[in-house]
């Protein structure tokens, strides 16, 4: 049986941050690795991911071509991968010219079959000056249902309504900053509603056209609730072809100026990535992808669960010779320090950054692996901290494998100059059982808990040399068979950890080995320990001679030496510089955000607004969001409900008995479970502070301001 693995493709218009690489990347090479020491055939495949609009605008916005992009990034983030030891066996780029011809193949084989495309006219926003159509993140305007005037053409952030971009008030393309025009245009749409029924059944059965094809209790169960929770929803037509200069052409007659929607070439990066792989190294790509004996397993975040579960999938399926994933073992988001990483605010650190800043520490490329793999948001989102950091690295990997290794290598060199004594003993059945727990966590995705099992084997190995305590029993009788008994299971213990390792902290395992004098782990040296221990046989012999260890893992937080703390406490300064930033901007919006000045309107357009004074009677915070609060207002002849985005700014008492100005016909709608019947009229300063907009007094309820 082969496993095809592959891990989401990432876009070549950034550097990845350590919540990418927990995600997608970490896991699965803990997996490879794993499976390569089991001596299966494995093969790896990720590569960058070089199209969508947010690489073309990018490009447009800054005057370069999208190659200067894509260039830069997939080299930077190929070799931050490298250096941080995650094993590819390829990492490809869609941009290749095998890439664009296999997703060309794979749409016209659609196209060909006639029943899974279907072709749309529709009006789409058009941007004159750049002369683009727009995606719908391109178009910022002012939302219909709150007013937030930097709601964008999908979705507006402030109080998170679905929007379309035809719905915006004043919509503006984010590219000229004009107004764009509405133009017709026609799309392919993948008719993905036919496919609904059997990825119902697949993802609630496993099974497919009456076959099991994986077991259903094997997903995750976030992963199968977003699937169901989709399908519930009912799939819709979705459309596969983009107005774009950037991408793949779309292979028909009549479509020029047309390319695949990235998402639809993108997964089929990983079969150009796999055809590429064969090319180089031999072997027929269909064998990984269309064979039975074959097994494809999807790692990624959980933002790209319905493109590996659902539609992906139903590509391969209405192609018809692919296998489907047997699972995707999605993992949910990494936090960090409490919030979500942000590029803008600075929030977090880059892989490239790390493996620069932390250079000077001992081990740092593993120190990093070990911190995200005893947090990785397998389950739920989970929040990387510099203080989980550190603590990861001095209790685990210093007091506990560190210092076990470490007295192991001494105490044999002291007693039997640093060979393995020659006793019929077996490793005790505690430490088997662990080393075979560790293989099964992996086997079944539950990586942390392979760690926590790989921390309890030298847990176990320090405890028992601890209690057998053979500097005791050399001063009672340096003679006792019991010293050599002690030192041969704990040597066998160190070997089971240096072997079981390596999925983990793989530069480390390799200095454990060349402590053991023993090669780097490779291909199958996993199932070999395993089959030695079953038959009751050592994993390194008697007369083995094995070097000396001294301090592997210098901690982090030592009296004597404050270096190492200096590094992690830079990044501390960091935060603490961005935090008083933050409370010196409110909501970190700056004056170099103003709008410009809106397009003119007839005075006919102004007499459209109703505007009148009224009261604040009523407010109290709304429990699902921070921004909102719930307010009743006196408009004299009336009382409204009304739902207001300023809770950030003021606290419910303090706004009874404020006088406002209210535009009162604006269609009501449903925020956060409240009505808003009425709009609040507040100012807004350089720095994003809010003040009410007010008569100054002495006025009546509902008188109206024009
Ligand atoms: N580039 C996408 C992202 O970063 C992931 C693409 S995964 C693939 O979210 F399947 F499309 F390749
Ligand atoms: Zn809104």
């Amino acid at each position: 049986m082969r496993t095809l693995l592959t891990s989401a493709l990432p876009y070549a218009n950034g550097p990845l941050h350590l919540g990418h690489l927990a995600g997608a990347y970490l896991p699965a090479d803990i997996f490879a690795r794993y499976q390569r020491l089991m001596g299966k055939e494995v093969l790896w495949v990720c590569g960058s991911d070089e199209h969508g609009a947010a690489i073309t605008l990018r490009a447009k916005k800054e005057g370069i071509n999208p190659k200067e992009i894509i260039d830069k990034y997939h080299e930077l983030n190929k070799r931050t991968f490298e250096e941080l030891g995650i094993s590819f066996d390829y990492y490809h780029r869609t941009s290749a010219a095998l890439h664009h011809a296999t997703s060309q193949e794979f749409f016209l084989h659609l196209h060909e079959r006639g029943d899974q495309f279907e072709v749309k006219s529709q009006e789409q926003y058009y941007d004159e000056e750049f002369k683009q159509f727009l995606a719908d993140r391109y178009i910022k305007g002012t939302c219909p249902k709150c007013g937030h005037t930097e709601a964008y053409g999908d979705q507006c952030e402030n109080c998170g309504s679905d929007l379309s971009p035809t719905e915006l008030i004043n919509p503006v393309s984010t590219l000229s900053g004009k107004t764009p025009v509405l133009k017709e245009t026609r799309h392919w749409y993948f008719k993905l509603d036919q496919h609904q029924d059997w990825l119902k059944e697949w993802i609630e059965t496993g099974k497919v056209d009456g076959a099991q094809q994986h077991d259903p209790k094997a997903w995750k169960k976030h992963v199968v609730g977003q699937c169901l929770s989709w399908l519930n929803d009912g799939l819709r037509p979705r459309s596969i072809t983009r107005d774009l200069d950037w991408g793949i052409q779309v292979p028909l007659e009549g479509a020029e100026g047309k390319v695949l929607y990235v998402w639809f070439d993108a997964p089929i990066g990983y079969i150009s990535s796999t055809k590429q792989w064969c090319e180089e190294n031999g072997g027929d790509w269909r064998d990984w992808w269309q064979s039975e004996d074959s097994r494809l397993i999807h790692f990624i975040g959980k933002d790209n669960i319905v493109f590996h579960c659902i539609i992906f999938p139903a590509m391969l399926k209405a192609h018809g010779d692919y296998s489907l994933p047997e699972n995707v073992p999605a993992n949910q988001f990494l936090n960090f320090e409490g919030d979500k990483f942000s590029k803008s605010r600075g929030w977090g650190i880059q892989l490239h950054e790390y493996v620069e800043e932390f250079k000077a520490l001992p081990n740092y490329k593993d120190a990093l692996r070990w911190a995200l793999l005893r947090n990785l948001p397998e389950q739920q989102d989970a929040d990387f901290t510099w203080d989980g950091f550190v603590e990861y690295h001095d209790k685990d990997l210093a007091d506990k494998l560190g210092n076990f290794i470490n007295r192991v290598t001494v105490l044999t060199h002291k007693y039997f100059a640093g060979r393995v004594p020659d006793v019929g003993v077996e490793l005790p059945a505690e430490a088997r059982a662990q080393v075979q727990a560790i293989g099964n966590f992996i086997e079944e995705y539950r990586f942390k808990d392979a760690a926590s099992a790989f921390v309890e084997l030298a847990t176990f190995g320090n405890t028992y040399l601890q209690e057998a305590a053979p500097w005791t029993l050399a001063k009672a009788d340096p003679n006792d068979p019991k010293i050599a008994e002690c030192l041969f299971v704990c040597v066998q213990i160190a070997a089971a950890l240096a072997l079981t390792a390596t999925p983990f902290i793989p530069f480390v395992a390799d200095k454990l080995r060349e402590v053991l004098k023993q090669s780097p782990a490779t291909h199958g040296d996993w199932q070999l320990a395993l089959d030695a221990l079953a038959a009751g046989q050592p994993l390194l012999p008697a007369g083995h001679e094995i070097g000396t260890a001294g301090v592997l893992f210098p901690k982090i937080i030592d009296r004597k030496d404050d270096s190492r703390l200096a590094i992690v406490q830079k990044q501390r300064d960091k935060l603490t510089a961005i935090l008083e930033q933050d409370a010196s901007t409110p909501e970190g919006e700056s004056a170099a955000s103003r709008e410009p000045f809106k397009p003119e309107i007839t005075f006919d357009d102004f007499t459209k607004l109703d505007l009148r004074t009224a009261t604040i009677l009523t407010a109290e915070k709304i429990k699902k969001s921070n921004k909102l609060l719930h307010l009743t207002i006196d408009l004299g002849s009336e009382q409204r409900s009304v739902v207001s985005g300023i809770a950030k700014h003021f606290s419910p008492e303090e706004v009874i008995g404020q006088p406002v100005v209210v535009v009162t016909n604006l269609a009501p709608r449903k925020m956060a479970g409240a009505m808003s019947e009425a709009m609040i009229l507040m100012a807004e300063d350089e720095a994003g502070k809010l003040t009410f907009v007010a008569p100054p007094g002495g006025f009546g309820n509902g008188w109206t301001v024009r």
